[in-house]
């Protein structure tokens, strides 16, 4: 019986080991260990023998099955890498081979302008804050010193809800919600949308963007106003680009300036881009007016600060030289596959 069974152990192994595929592999375990195959036939035998040498017999018979069974397994595993490998070869790609390019989405000259200030701004230690469209005519207005009857205010310059809702014409907004939020020091800018009723053509947009920019806190000067804006304008338009200060009025500041930069296109010297004067002016500036601080709850004999604001559209025209601010809400893959 256990020359027998030894004889059925090494035909299975020797079987095994020639077995060249997954198929006769699962042939060859249903000879030697399926249910009516040879094993099985011995195992039946088992019960004839005496019972003294019965349970050594059950021992050898299940080793020879455990080692049968394993070597099945693993041959099994065997196969199956090689088929993996096989498979993964056929079916490998060739990288090198061309394909069709895909359109991919790229960032909006708004959205490149915004964030290339916001990283210049925030590298001088300034946050960045949001404020709604919709606010109070307080916040739009009052509070930022804007006279009763100024003209900005009439409904034809602004959009109205109520007569305390609209949607907001500057980003100053956000100057007064901040200041009523938070002590000084403050310093922060704040890019969104803004509204106007204007009618649009090649330089007006009824919808557009700005960023405004305030810092308040004890001892804030002018100079400070002209080194941060200055710091600003190198960074963003170039180290060779000359800043001026000309005077102006905000209801918001004073004093109150607009910035010009040298031409970045002709340098000075007079272009298509600034009109032939060598200038182009990027924004309005200003110390804050001391009635704003009172207005938001900032004593205005210990504080005091300067604010800015500037027009993305603008900026991203100049900056890309695009002609008319209606190229930029039109979604012409065309036009914006080129930023
Ligand atoms: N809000 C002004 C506008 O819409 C821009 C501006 C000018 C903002 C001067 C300021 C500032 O904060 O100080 O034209």
């Amino acid at each position: 019986m256990k020359e027998r069974l030894e004889n059925l152990r090494k035909a299975a192994i020797d079987q095994l080991k020639e077995a060249g595929s997954l198929d006769r592999v699962e042939e060859i375990r249903i000879n030697f260990l399926g249910k009516k195959n040879e094993l099985a036939n011995l195992m039946k035998e088992m019960g004839k023998l005496p019972s003294d040498i019965r349970p050594e017999m059950g021992k050898v018979a299940n080793e020879v099955r455990t080692e049968i069974e394993n070597f099945i397994e693993n041959k099994k595993i065997e196969f199956k890498e090689i088929l993996l490998n096989e498979k993964l070869e056929k079916e490998s790609i060739d990288v090198t081979i061309p394909v069709d390019v895909r359109f991919v989405g790229k960032m909006h000259p708004i959205t490149l302008v915004i964030s290339e200030i916001e990283k210049i701004f925030m590298s001088m230690g300034f946050s960045i804050e949001e404020g709604p469209e919709v606010d109070t005519v307080a916040n739009n207005f009052d509070r930022l010193n804007a006279p009763k009857y100024h003209p900005s205010r009439e409904m034809s310059d602004t959009f109205y809800f109520t007569e305390d809702l609209l949607l907001r014409t500057q980003t100053s907004t956000v100057q007064a919600r901040t200041m009523m939020r938070d002590k000084p020091p403050i310093r922060m800018i704040s890019p969104g949308r803004c509204f106007r009723y204007d009618t649009p053509d090649a330089t007006h947009s009824p919808m557009f963007h700005q960023i405004e920019g305030l810092v308040v806190a004890e001892n804030i000067t002018l100079a400070n106003l002209k080194s941060t804006l200055e710091t600003f304008v190198s960074m963003f338009f170039g180290d060779d680009i000359k800043t001026k200060f000309r005077p102006h009025n905000f209801p918001f500041t004073e004093p109150s300036a607009e910035v010009d930069v040298t031409c970045f296109k002709c340098n000075g010297k007079g272009c298509s881009i600034c009109k032939g004067e060598g200038w182009i002016e990027i924004l309005g500036a200003g110390m804050v007016h001391p009635n704003v601080l009172e207005n938001c709850g900032i004593d205005s004999k210990k504080y005091t600060g300067f604010a800015f604001g500037m027009g993305v559209e603008r900026i991203a025209m100049l900056k890309y030289g695009i002609e008319d601010i209606r190229l930029l809400y039109e979604n012409d893959s065309r036009f914006l596959s080129q930023f």
